[in-house]
């Protein structure tokens, strides 16, 4: 299977790590293109072939789309002539929809998905959401699957919810950190250098996740086992909670998917 990537900006060069690292079968070496046309210097040493766009897309099996919704056009016509129906094409471009690739590359028969992932692809632990159209073949759902979970987990959703899942996962890698530097400037506050309280932050952001994951729990589940009785736990939280912490991460989840669905203009 030859994987050809178009773009690698910040995440079409953490997917190719990300599958370089992984047990997902890439022939050896992932094709990609950069408007350069070198291997970015973040991706030097990689086994990395880089190809004008036209070019990569007559030899991959498999092209994912990784420009940003005003460049998206622009590559599309590039390669229209050299995507048939053996191809596969895999769009990371938030707001743009199935029907308006196809149309663009004047086909409506072409096997075309959209994907979600997160620049936590790198160190392959992406949340990926796809959305398949109805006509895309068997095998090419379990290819996409395959190729996003063998660099994190997938879930597959309605193209109409690609919006939201963008807000929640894509654009939630950075909510995510942010709470995770407040944390860490919290701790700085109490007494800790800056380096080690990043470290304790982060490693606590990682073992409140895995709790949920590999417990199957709900937050206010593990929420309780840590909230004594007039203890110190609960007192912090309600203080955060007094000052909009749940509500402004809602709010704010919210104005980025109004914003995701509003980045593309054919
Ligand atoms: N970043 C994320 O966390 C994330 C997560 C999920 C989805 N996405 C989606 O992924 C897409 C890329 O986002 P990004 O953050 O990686 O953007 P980015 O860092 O700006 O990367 C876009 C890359 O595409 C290259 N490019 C532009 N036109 C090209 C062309 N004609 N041929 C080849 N390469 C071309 C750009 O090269 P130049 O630098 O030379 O312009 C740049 O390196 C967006 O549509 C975004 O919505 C991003």
């Amino acid at each position: 299977m030859k994987l050809g990537i178009i773009g690698c900006g910040n995440l079409g060069s953490a997917l190719v790590k990300g599958v370089l690292e992984s047990e997902f079968d890439t022939d050896g070496h992932v094709l990609i293109s950069t408007r350069k046309q070198q291997i970015p210097s973040k991706l030097e040493g990689l086994s990395v072939n880089v190809l004008p766009n036209k070019e990569l897309t007559k030899n991959a099996d498999v092209i994912v789309l990784c420009v940003l919704p005003n460049q998206i056009d622009a590559v599309l016509d590039e390669i229209k002539s050299e995507v048939d129906g053996s191809k596969l094409v895999v769009s990371t471009v938030t707001g743009v929809e199935i029907s308006q690739i196809k149309n663009r590359l004047g086909n409506d028969q072409l096997q075309v998905v959209r994907a979600m992932p997160n620049t936590a692809i790198a160190v392959k632990e992406s949340m990926t959401c796809i959305a398949f159209s109805s006509d895309v073949k068997e095998n090419n759902k379990k290819l996409v699957r395959d190729l996003f979970d063998s660099v994190g987990i997938t879930e597959v959703i309605r193209e109409e919810q690609m919006s939201s899942a963008t807000a929640l996962t894509a654009c939630g890698i950075a909510f995510f950190l942010r709470s995770i530097r407040a944390a860490s400037q919290g701790g700085v506050e109490i007494s800790f250098h800056s380096e080690e309280a990043l470290k304790m932050a982060a490693q606590t952001a990682l073992g409140a996740a895995k709790l949920l994951i590999e417990n199957e729990t709900h937050p206010e589940r593990e929420i309780d086992k840590v909230t004594s009785p007039n203890g110190c736990t609960i007192i912090g939280l309600n203080e955060m909670e007094h000052s909009g912490f749940s509500s402004s991460f809602i709010k704010g989840i919210r104005k980025s998917a109004e914003k995701a669905g509003n980045l593309y203009v054919e």
